[in-house]
Formats: structure tokens, C-alpha cells, sequence
């Protein structure tokens, strides 16, 4: 694979004096689906305002599709297609002329085939001449990716493309993202769903406080930060965790009801068996277990604690 984005050495700090990016290296390949994982405040949309041209970067280098962003910006910006974190259109514009305008706006002239194209892909063809007002928030957000297409970018951006939309949107948006790589364009999302990186990205990159920590092919990085908690609902309530579970990485919950063990779905021994039997033997009964996979703060925490560990 070629890479088609270049990032080198790259700083942001905002007039304010606020170091939002910290030195960010990293190279994306033509064609894969890269997400960018961390909090809120991490420096994603930074990121990618800077890619984009949009907030002009304090150090480093930038290359799209062989442009540099700033002596070439017109270049690089007609390489992008730039779905932002907050959504705006003309609400009052019908579907079709938003996408032909969006169009325009990078020189390109009209081309009814691709746009048509491009609302098939989405769904959106028999809604091209609905007002953007009249459609769902699923429909508006299609319209968004629409137009950040319309100019055949090579590189499309989207920037929380799920942020506060309920499950069934967050579902469809995985399903159409999946079916828009098969174009060939090369998909860069932000996200702080670590659920969503899990989803859909080939690599993931996990920034925080403006440093990227960690880029990784996926199921590399889901394996090694494989941390489950398992959370054992007990039959009675115990006053405190008995001293027969110190080798186990267990807490207990605040009303005595629960206990939570944190282990790791790699390791040859999990310690669930072994832990189970262990509060068999110590007489205490339990009514249900359940496991869910650890969250992205639980990640960061074993990220931060392995740096100071090294
Ligand atoms: N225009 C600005 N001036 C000063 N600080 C900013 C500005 N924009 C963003 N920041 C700060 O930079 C940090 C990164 O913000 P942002 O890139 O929006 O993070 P993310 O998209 O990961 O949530 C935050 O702490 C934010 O408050
Ligand atoms: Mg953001």
C-alpha cells in the first residue's frame, strides 16, 4: 500500500498558548479505515482542522496525496473531503443542489453521474429533492458525507461521525462507512467509542493530551489491551473482600452485592475458573456473572501505566 497522508513532527498551540498537539508523526496508507481514539479535549479535531486547512499548525509537515497543506493547499484540500464534528447545511436547500454546490466550491464542473453516484451509494437518491429540513438526523448526516464527496476526494474525513446519535444511527453509520471504503477512499474517523474503533478501523491511533500514544493495527491493540472485568452479583452481601482473594485483582462493590475482577482475555490463565472456585470454597454463593470489555478510560489507564512502568 502507498500512503497517501504524511504527518511529521506536528504542533499546535493556540493563541491562547494551549499545547493541543504535541509533535504527532504518523503516515496513513491509501484505502484504509484509520480511526483516531481519545477523549474529549485529546486534540483529534485539531488534527484534523490542521489536515484540512482549516487551523494553521504551530511546527511540521503535512503531506495529502503528494501536497503539502501549505504551500500547496489547494492541492491537498481538493484530495479531502471533510465530514465536521458539527453538522451544518442550509437547512432550507434541496438535497441534490447542496451536493452540485459542494461541488462547485472545489472548481469541479457539474458531473450529474457521480452525484447521482454518490446519493445511490447513500441512500439518498429518492430523497434528492426533498428539502434538507424535511430529513431525518440520519438522512441530514448522509447529506453531510454527500457533500464532503461530491468533489471525488481520494481521503474522506469524519470527525465523530456518531457523537450523540442513538444506537440504530451509530449501527447504520458503521454499515454505510463499511460500504464506502469499498470505493477505494481512504477513511479517517475520530471517535471516544472505543467500541467504534473496534468496529470499523484497520489501524487505530490513540491520542491523548495531544501526544498520539500508540498506533496500531487493530486486532493487534485489541489484543493487547484485551482487559475484561468480570462482575460477580452475590448471593448475600459480605462486609469485606476476604483475605483467601488478595492474589486475585478483585473490588468490591459499594453495597457489599458485587465483586468486579479485572483480568486478561490473552493471558493463558484468566483467573475466572480458578477465582470462582475459590469463593466456592470460601461458602460464598453468587447469583449471576456478566463480563463486559474495558472502556477507553480503562485502556488509558493501562497505557499511562505502562509508561511509567518502562
Ligand atoms: N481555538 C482554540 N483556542 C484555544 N484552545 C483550543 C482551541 N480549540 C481547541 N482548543 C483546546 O485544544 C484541546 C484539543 O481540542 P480538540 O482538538 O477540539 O479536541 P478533541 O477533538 O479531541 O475533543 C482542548 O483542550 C481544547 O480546549
Ligand atoms: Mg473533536
Amino acid at each position: 500500500m502507498a500512503s497517501i497522508i504524511r504527518i511529521e513532527g506536528l504542533t499546535k498551540r493556540y493563541a491562547s498558548g494551549f499545547e493541543a498537539l504535541k509533535g504527532i508523526d504518523l503516515t496513513i496508507e491509501e484505502g484504509e479505515i484509520f480511526a483516531l481514539l481519545g477523549p474529549n479535549g485529546a486534540g483529534k479535531t485539531t488534527m484534523i482542522s490542521i489536515i484540512c486547512g482549516i487551523a494553521r499548525p504551530t511546527g511540521g509537515a503535512v503531506v495529502v496525496a503528494g501536497h503539502d497543506i501549505i504551500r500547496d493547499y489547494r492541492g491537498a484540500r481538493s484530495a479531502i473531503g471533510l465530514v465536521p464534528q458539527e453538522l451544518s447545511t442550509d437547512q432550507f436547500e434541496r438535497v441534490i443542489d447542496t451536493v452540485n454546490f459542494s461541488r462547485g466550491l472545489f472548481g469541479k464542473p457539474r458531473d450529474d453521474a457521480h452525484v447521482e453516484k454518490i446519493l445511490r451509494d447513500l441512500s439518498l437518491w429518492d430523497k434528492r429533492h426533498n428539502k434538507i429540513l424535511e430529513l431525518s438526523g440520519g438522512m441530514k448526516r448522509r447529506v453531510m458525507i454527500a457533500k464532503a464527496l461530491s468533489h471525488e476526494p481520494r481521503v474522506l474525513f469524519l470527525d465523530e461521525p456518531t457523537a450523540g446519535v442513538d444506537v440504530e444511527l451509530r449501527r447504520d453509520m458503521w454499515k454505510l462507512i463499511g460500504e464506502l471504503r469499498k470505493t477505494g477512499v481512504t477513511i479517517i474517523l475520530t471517535t471516544h467509542y472505543i467500541e467504534e474503533a473496534e468496529e470499523m478501523a484497520d489501524r487505530v491511533g490513540v491520542i491523548n493530551k495531544g501526544e498520539l500514544m500508540l498506533v496500531e493495527e487493530k486486532t493487534a491493540l485489541m489484543k493487547k489491551l484485551g482487559k475484561k472485568t468480570l462482575s460477580v452479583l452475590l448471593a448475600e452481601p459480605i462486609a469485606a473482600l476476604p483475605p483467601e482473594l488478595a492474589e486475585w485483582d478483585v473490588a468490591l462493590g459499594a453495597d457489599g452485592q458485587q465483586i468486579d475482577y479485572v483480568f486478561d482475555t490473552q493471558a493463558e490463565r484468566t483467573g475466572v475458573s480458578s477465582l470462582l472456585r475459590r469463593l466456592g470454597d470460601l461458602g460464598i454463593g453468587y447469583k449471576d456473572l456478566n463480563t463486559r470489555q474495558s472502556s477507553l478510560e480503562d485502556i488509558f489507564v493501562s497505557l499511562v501505566h505502562q509508561e511509567k512502568a518502562a
